[in-house]
């Protein structure tokens, strides 16, 4: 049994995806696999997505079998898996608003002609639309999420445009039978699972946050991007949210990309800052550094999403699926403590919860 998937934006998570596939392409069934919630999920395995189609607008990329592509400039997380000719050419789509102030002087365009991606995507078969878009291309994600209703596609949203949070996307994906979710991935151990786990243990342990901050810093194309405060609005949301959701008053927070620091590539710095009160008004701070690589974070995390959205297919489940969504992602149509979501997750692939 495969999957078919496509891909929307050819960048580092891409890569990360890609990789992760290959590289996990003979995990045994009871292989405990870092990121994954397990080797077989609902019957599927890592090495069943199959992927069917790629679209990108950078001239580095589009023409290019998608196993080059994701290696391509200015692509620059850690190679970890040789990935072997996939027979899959990245397509040019329309660039819209994908590319902001900052990454225009960067990505040269290709010159080829967009495709028609609807088409496209009916043409290959594909089942599932992942999309990787970068922060703030409002215009371009929404234009995607259409395409894949027109190709009767799932739709996994993995960045900070809301389709599977809102009612209005929720709908139309539901009127059509196909299945949605995200949005915009929590990495494995990323900044915000990090925070959230923090903020919900002070408050677990009967301590008063009083307030809170998550900077973030990174050396790849998608910090780059997010050096435009305007493109940030829904990013800062998604981030907040997720944090806020732990804690049942309101606490001042700051939460967001902070800025670029070329050399660092794809690695991500995270400095989380807590500060509160605990018995007899005694102040106490909380100060975490977390240092990873920002693509693979989320590589495991999408393998799951996936997954779930073609057993969602499978059982002809439509709409936002809540707790996948709950579990992979920051904004999610509804927010849980990561281990309830977890549970219902779990629930959700034994069949014993619908969505
Ligand atoms: N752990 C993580 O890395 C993580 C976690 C959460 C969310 N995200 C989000 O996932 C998204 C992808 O992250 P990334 O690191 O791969 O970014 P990236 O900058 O490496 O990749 C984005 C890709 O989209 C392409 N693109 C731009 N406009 C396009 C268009 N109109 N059509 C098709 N392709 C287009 C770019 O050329 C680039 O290849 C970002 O929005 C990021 O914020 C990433």
């Amino acid at each position: 049994m495969t999957i078919k998937v496509a891909i929307v934006g050819v960048g580092n998570c891409s890569s990360a995806l890609v990789q992760g596939t290959n590289y996990y392409r003979n995990a045994s069934e009871d292989e405990d696999v870092p990121g994954l919630l397990h080797v077989n999920m609902g019957g599927y395995h890592p090495r069943d997505l199959e992927f069917v189609a790629a679209f990108d607008v950078d001239a580095t990329k589009v023409g290019r079998d998608l196993s080059e592509a994701i290696f391509a400039y200015p692509n620059n997380t850690r190679k970890f898996s040789e990935v072997p000719r996939l027979g899959v050419e990245v397509q040019k789509g329309p660039v819209m608003d994908g590319l902001g102030k900052y990454l225009k002087g960067y990505v040269k365009e290709s010159e080829a002609e967009p495709v028609d991606v609807a088409e496209e995507l009916k043409a290959s078969g594909a089942e599932v639309v992942v999309n990787y878009l970068p922060v703030g291309s409002e215009q371009a994600v929404r234009w995607y999420a259409e395409q894949a209703i027109k190709a009767r596609c799932a739709f996994v949203n993995c960045m900070p445009v809301f389709i599977a949070s809102d009612p209005a996307w929720q709908k139309r994906f539901a009127e059509k039978g196909l299945p949605v979710s995200g949005d915009d991935v929590m990495s494995q151990i990323g900044a915000t699972v990090l925070h959230k786990a923090l903020a919900k243990l002070m408050v677990d342990r009967g301590v008063k946050i009083t307030e809170s901050y998550q900077l973030n810093i990174g050396g790849d194309t998608d910090f780059l991007n997010m050096l435009e405060e305007a493109r940030l609005i829904s990013k800062r949301i998604s981030k907040t949210s997720a944090v806020q959701a732990m804690v049942p008053y309101d606490v001042p927070l700051r939460i967001g990309p902070s800025d670029y620091v070329p050399f660092l590539d794809n690695k991500k710095i995270c400095y989380v800052y807590l500060k509160g009160e605990y018995f007899g008004g005694t102040p106490v701070q909380i100060d975490v550094k977390l240092d990873v690589w920002d693509s693979p974070n989320s590589g495991g995390v999408v393998i799951d999403a996936v997954r779930a959205s073609k057993i969602a297919l499978d059982r002809g489940v439509s709409g936002p699926l809540i707790s996948p969504s709950a579990f992979c992602f920051k904004h999610p149509p509804e927010q849980m403590p990561y281990e309830v979501a977890k549970r219902r997750f779990e629930e959700f692939v034994e069949g014993r919860r619908e969505r």
